[in-house]
């Protein structure tokens, strides 16, 4: 059984017929991808320190083509035998400022909210988590995941291509992550309350978040809804704002990091992901300032419990 009988039932469809009913006229040319993949007999994988898959191939350089077709890789990196799937994000980052919070996945059914392509589920299996469902809207992410399970096969994972509030699910979990998603909710109090909803009694809720400086208020409403060339970024909560929210939520905060800015290491332009990155959101004549003129982009996770 998949973390619950309900879980189960509802991720299983997706098992065979990945995308659901949802449509994209991009679905049939990653299905195709998907079949010439390889499904390696006895894969190596390594989730603890990156996300490694060794398995023997003769045909390094077609995988390699084929991967590089289901581009933009945002979120990773991904070592594929002597292939470097060199993501625009070194989410491995994001992960390690995670880990400083010591918070204990081992043996934790976990949900991903926003998953993105599956990267941090893997370095969530890395570090002992159970099982982890992940919710991820967007079709060509989940293609990318299925392009990787493919060759790591790993059973203890699965994505469902709905968001969050589309899913009335009953079941709640150890962990529930909300990483890179409240500055686009068009309603934030409501994210942190659906998201309330699925933690256990005893169980976290993580929250990684861009913030701004307390000077800026509570949050602020980006003009166009763009903030650091990003569209559909709706609010950006300072600190202070973020508190406030957990606080209305009657959410405990346990532990929270450092904000840490962003730089072009982190997230930049790579042969994976060739399009605009990091460079194009930040004002090339003041790098603490936004195209836009806010406050450089820094981020910060929390930990909270109900
Ligand atoms: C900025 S990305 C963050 C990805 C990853 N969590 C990370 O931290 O790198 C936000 C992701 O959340 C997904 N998303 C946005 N709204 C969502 C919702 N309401 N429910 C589930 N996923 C959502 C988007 O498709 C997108 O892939």
């Amino acid at each position: 059984m998949f973390i619950t009988r309900e879980v189960d039932s509802l991720s299983s469809p997706y098992l065979s017929n990945p995308f659901g009913g949802k449509s994209d006229k991009r679905k049939q040319i990653w299905l195709d991808i998907l079949d010439k993949l390889p499904k390696p007999n006895n894969p190596k994988v390594d989730f603890l320190e990156q996300v490694r898959v060794n398995f023997e191939y003769e045909e390094s350089e077609q995988l390699r083509s084929l991967l590089m077709e289901l581009k933009p890789w945002r979120k990773g990196p991904f070592q594929i035998n002597d292939i470097s799937i060199d993501s625009e994000w070194l989410s491995n980052e994001k992960w390690e400022r995670f880990k400083e919070l010591n918070v204990s996945l081992d043996g934790k059914n976990i949900l991903d909210v926003g998953s993105g392509n599956g990267y941090y589920a893997f370095r969530m299996l890395g570090d002992g988590a159970s099982k982890i469902l992940c919710l991820e809207p967007n079709l060509m992410h989940v293609s990318q995941f299925l392009a990787i399970n493919k060759l790591m096969s790993s059973e203890s994972i699965r994505m469902v291509p709905e968001r969050l509030e589309d899913m009335a699910l009953k079941t709640t979990f150890d962990i529930v992550f909300s990483m890179g998603l409240l500055y686009h909710q068009r309603n934030p109090s409501k994210h942190i309350n659906d998201l309330k909803e699925m933690v256990k009694e005893g169980g976290k809720l993580i929250i990684e978040t861009i913030i701004l400086p307390d000077e800026c208020g509570l949050f602020l409403e980006p003009d166009l809804s763009r903030y650091a060339s990003m569209p559909n970024v709706h609010f950006v909560h300072s600190d202070i704002g973020c508190k406030t929210l957990f606080e209305e939520s009657k959410l405990f905060l346990r532990n929270e990091s450092l904000a840490i800015k962003t730089t072009n290491q982190e997230q930049r332009k790579t042969k994976w992901m060739p399009f605009k990155s990091f460079e194009s959101a930040l004002n090339p004549k003041n790098n603490n300032e936004t195209i836009e003129g806010y406050p450089a982009p820094k981020r910060k996770f929390y930990v909270l419990e109900k």
